[in-house]
């Protein structure tokens, strides 16, 4: 048999076969140094671990769905660095299990939307957008200033992410439910908010 182009183009099978087998290795090219290259599996310079208040922050935050309308991921173009500042880097989301990097823009990008606003400005927000953004067609969410957090839940929550491999103590562990102790939902929300992406200082 003569392996000519024509030959193998003829034969869908050998040509299926082929194509995975290119495919794969190229494939195993592309992915597999992204596993053991630094700028993808190292922590950006100052990121820690969330705090107790954050993380619960950040499970309120999927709960609600907020990544429905927003994403967590600035690309690198002009157009999203100049309105959001510098573009997001693996390095910064090496504690976000799962990520909420997200497509979907009904609102802004907020992968650094911490220290934007005012903590104040997030409460007026949450519980109704409308009063600062007259135009705005994000939800409120006025339960979450009227709902308690139970401290007991972050020890779980923390253990299994000790178990994943995040260098929580502990000591930081038993530590953790205390922090909690009289914050409201929305507080642990507005913590995330404001520790979003303040590693890297937008351009702006
Ligand atoms: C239905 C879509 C939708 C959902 C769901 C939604 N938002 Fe929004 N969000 C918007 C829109 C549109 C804006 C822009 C107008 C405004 O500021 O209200 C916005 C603005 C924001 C801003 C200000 C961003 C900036 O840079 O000015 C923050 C912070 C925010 N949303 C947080 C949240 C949080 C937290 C949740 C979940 C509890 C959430 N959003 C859910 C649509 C949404």
């Amino acid at each position: 048999m003569k392996f000519t182009h024509e030959s193998i183009e003829k034969k869908p099978w050998l040509l299926m076969v082929l194509v995975l087998l290119v495919v794969s290795v190229g494939g195993l090219v592309e992915i597999l140094p992204l596993f053991f290259q630094k700028s993808t599996t190292e922590a950006v310079a100052g990121l820690k671990p969330y705090s107790p208040l954050r993380l619960t922050g950040r499970d309120i935050y999927v709960r609600e769905g907020c990544y429905n309308c927003h994403s967590q991921m600035i690309r690198p173009f002009r157009a999203e660095t100049e309105r959001y500042g510098h573009y997001s880097v693996a390095g910064e989301f090496v504690y976000d299990r799962p990520f909420q990097w997200g497509s979907k823009r009904t609102g802004p990008d907020l992968a650094r939307v911490g220290g934007r606003y005012s903590d104040d400005w997030h409460r007026a927000h949450l519980n109704n957008p409308r009063d600062l953004v007259p135009e705005s067609n994000m939800p409120a969410y006025p339960w979450l200033a009227a709902t308690k957090l139970n401290p007991q839940d972050i020890v779980p929550k923390l253990t299994a992410l000790k178990r994943l491999g995040d260098p929580y103590t502990d000591e930081e562990i038993k530590a953790a439910p205390e922090q909690l102790v009289g914050k409201t939902e929305q507080d642990a929300l507005i913590a995330y908010l404001q520790g979003m992406g303040i590693q890297i200082k937008a351009r702006r």
